[in-house]
């Protein structure tokens, strides 16, 4: 059986339910959700093929915890949309207190048929979406710019009010063409002090073209750490091998 970019997506959600599993003082986050999503023969292949690599559990914990204090940040700081891209079977809309607190809405955007796996596990688990849940298919590898646009307008999304874009574990899935089109679909879309919280493997994103990179899709700062110094932020001691493979980023537009 090969391993499809979907099936991905369980194993990320296999290393989160580990975490909630871990003594309350040792956990990055709590996923309660993260266990309906990590079963199955093809998420044991996944979880078998990333976890070669020695640092990819505590790539898939940092990264997470992460993105979860910069989603946190910018609802502290006023902002009242939340745009996921490649959702997955990321589970934050239901897990960060923070975002119904802020009456927030989420656009959770991924492949039509992710989507409806994400949907139809939670229906079976019986844990219905909040209202402030909305499901937007896209293809970001297709002109998808127009078509995402109108969709997330439908929904409600306002791209005239500040918003939080996640993108995180998709740019290894994208080449460099639907990348940068996706940086500039961004930028675009988004209000001023909109923020762009994303991670990325330096295979793929070389961290020094990156400034360039961003600046030339439209956006004017960015905060950029290697896995390793992120590693030195939330836990004890050296970091594993492979923590300059990986970087954590915020972009603000
Ligand atoms: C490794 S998973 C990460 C999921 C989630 N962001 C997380 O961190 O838990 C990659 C996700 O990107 C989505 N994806 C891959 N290619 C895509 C595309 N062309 N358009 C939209 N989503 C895509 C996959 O369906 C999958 O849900």
């Amino acid at each position: 059986m090969g391993v499809e970019i979907t099936d991905t997506a369980a194993a990320i959600a296999r290393v989160r339910s580990w975490e909630s599993q871990l003594p309350e003082e040792e956990r990055l986050f709590e996923d309660p959700y993260a266990h309906l999503f990590g079963g199955g023969p093809a998420a044991d292949e996944a979880v078998e093929l990333l976890l070669s690599a020695p640092i990819f559990r505590d790539h898939v914990r940092l990264r997470t915890r992460f993105i979860d204090d910069a989603v946190r940040a910018a609802l502290a700081a006023g902002t009242t949309q939340v745009v996921n891209l490649g959702v997955g079977f990321d589970c934050r809309t239901l897990r960060l207190g923070e975002i119904a607190q802020q009456g927030a809405q989420v656009f959770e955007v991924d492949l039509a048929e992710q989507l409806e796996r994400k949907r139809s596990i939670l229906a079976a688990a019986g844990i219905p979406l909040p209202p402030y849940a909305h499901l937007v298919a896209a293809d970001l590898t297709t002109v998808f710019e127009d078509g995402l646009a109108r969709d997330l307008a439908a929904a409600g999304y306002d791209r005239a009010a500040p918003a939080v874009v996640v993108w995180e574990g998709v740019i290894g899935y994208l080449d460099d063409v639907a990348c940068d089109r996706t940086l500039r679909w961004i930028a675009s879309s988004v209000a001023e002090r909109s923020r762009l919280v994303f991670n990325y493997p330096v295979s793929r994103f070389d961290p020094e073209a990156l400034r360039p990179r961003i600046r030339e899709a439209g956006f004017v700062w960015l905060d950029d750490a290697s896995l390793a110094d992120v590693y030195g932020r939330y836990l004890p001691g050296e970091p594993p091998d492979g923590g300059d493979l990986y970087r954590l980023a915020v972009a603000w537009r």
